[in-house]
């Protein structure tokens, strides 16, 4: 089985249209409507592993001023700042692997789309909650999507750990007890551009000190 590395991502990228990405999505709808429902455009939101989707261009539209998206895959950021143009400068574009990655500033939320469950290690989860731990301003937000136990096992060739929202709130609360409390959570489907269908789970948490 493949790795994940940024050699990876950037073939992924490199050689196929984003459109015809398996995870793509023309409209970031589900993570859009989570993130409208807990937090302002004034906010500081973090797209993590945010790769080539149009989630901050639907920000943008919404009229969010200080967003960041970080990706391993440079192949990925170039993407998105070709299609957004001008706005791209309005956008912190974050070269980086979150398995080694430390924020150096808050952010009110979170969103990760499908690149937690590529952490199989639990060294490399125990970082992902430590840096999300110490990302997250007082009663910030982290949404997080991640293939539910009725997923794949494995995603762009790669094995996953699929979650049930419980299965997240556990193994969050082993790294970072009473850190974050689950708010709200539920399934949704994703339709692949091939016409696969992967079970996602959506949880939402509220960042409850500074632990
Ligand atoms: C399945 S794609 C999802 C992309 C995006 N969130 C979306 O919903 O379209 C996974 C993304 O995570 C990135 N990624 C995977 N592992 C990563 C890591 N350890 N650190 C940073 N980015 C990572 C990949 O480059 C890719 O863009």
């Amino acid at each position: 089985m493949t790795e994940s590395t940024t050699e990876h991502w950037n073939t992924r990228y490199g050689h196929n249209a984003p459109e015809g990405l398996s995870w793509f999505e023309a409209s970031p709808d589900l993570s859009l409507d989570l993130i409208l429902g807990r937090s302002g455009p004034s906010d500081a939101v973090i797209d993590i592993g945010g790769g080539a989707a149009r989630l901050p261009d639907a920000l943008l539209a919404a009229g969010y001023s200080d967003l960041s998206v970080l990706d391993m895959s440079d192949e990925a950021l170039a993407l998105s700042r070709a299609r957004l143009g001008a706005a791209a400068q309005k956008v912190a574009w974050i070269t980086a692997d979150i398995r080694k990655w430390r924020a150096e500033r808050p952010y009110n939320l979170w969103h990760d789309r499908a690149v937690f469950h590529f952490l199989t290690d639990r060294d490399d989860q125990q970082h992902y909650i430590e840096t999300m731990r110490q990302a997250i301003a007082p009663d910030g937000h982290a949404v997080i999507l991640t293939f539910s136990r009725a997923g794949p096992m494995t995603c762009s060739g790669l094995p996953v750990q699929r979650y049930d929202p419980l299965d997240l709130v556990i193994r969050l609360e082993e790294v970072a007890p009473e850190a974050f409390k689950l708010e709200t959570s539920g399934f949704a489907d994703h339709v692949t551009p091939g016409g696969a269908v992967q079970s996602f789970q959506w949880s939402v948490l509220r960042r409850l000190d500074r632990v």
